[in-house]
């Protein structure tokens, strides 16, 4: 299969986000990754509803929310009428997680789980089976622009034995530092999707560097 691109707006111009939608719109990247932080689950406040809403409103491709907030429980109802069609949710930010993964399921979303990098694969052995996507963080979340955590690679490869031995569909995602230096061997570690947004939003031609970015997956 294919590797997936799903660039991260977190780096892009805000004062111009129709014009950088409509730039992603024209790109071969498959999703758009909208990352929503509350400013407690994570030191940094990014954006939530409306700008979901809005960016719905500007293109067809799925969009992959990454919600780095606490009581997600709260809003999935709601990023699910905004727009969102991948939601993601924290291991760390939520307590019953089978319940979480069932309700987002029934809101017709694709589900996606994300670890931060101290938090082990293992933990995920009684639900891999339930969900769509493992975002596997490779910098702690927050902020654009952070350089990947190498110990990562083998969390991957972790992930994919993980889903492997389980029979598991999930893919799995990789956020965080990722760029075109080591987006071959995150792909040959078993990763799938991968998270773009300073790579991307400050190179010469973002365009040109997703449609090389995907050329790496054997
Ligand atoms: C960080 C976010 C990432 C981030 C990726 O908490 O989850 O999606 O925006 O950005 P880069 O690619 O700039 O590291
Ligand atoms: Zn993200």
């Amino acid at each position: 299969m294919n590797g997936i691109i799903s660039p991260s707006i977190l780096s892009a111009d805000f004062g111009n986000l129709q014009k950088c939608i409509e730039l992603l719109n024209k790109s071969s990247a498959e999703w758009i990754h909208l990352d929503v932080m509350d400013g407690v689950f994570v030191p940094n406040i990014s954006f939530g509803l409306p700008v979901v809403e809005a960016i719905a409103r500007l293109t067809v491709k799925p969009l992959d929310v990454h919600l780095m907030i606490v009581s997600p429980e709260k809003y999935v109802e709601a990023f699910a009428r905004a727009g969102a069609n991948i939601l993601t949710i924290h291991w760390e930010a939520c307590t019953y997680h089978h319940n979480m993964i069932q309700h987002i399921k029934t809101l017709g979303l694709k589900v996606g789980i994300s670890i931060n990098p101290a938090t082990p694969v293992m933990l995920l052995e009684n639900i891999i089976a339930d969900i769509d996507l493992l975002l596997v963080m490779s910098v702690n979340p927050g902020f654009g622009g952070q350089k990947f955590i190498p110990e990562t690679m083998n969390k991957i490869r972790q992930a994919k034995e993980l889903i492997l031995r389980k029979g598991s569909t999930a893919l799995i995602e990789v956020d965080g530092g990722v760029s075109i230096d080591n987006a071959g061997e995150i792909f040959a570690a078993g990763g799938d999707v991968l998270v773009l947004g300073n790579a991307i939003f400050s190179a010469n031609d973002p365009i040109a560097y997703i449609e090389n970015l995907k050329s790496l997956k054997q």
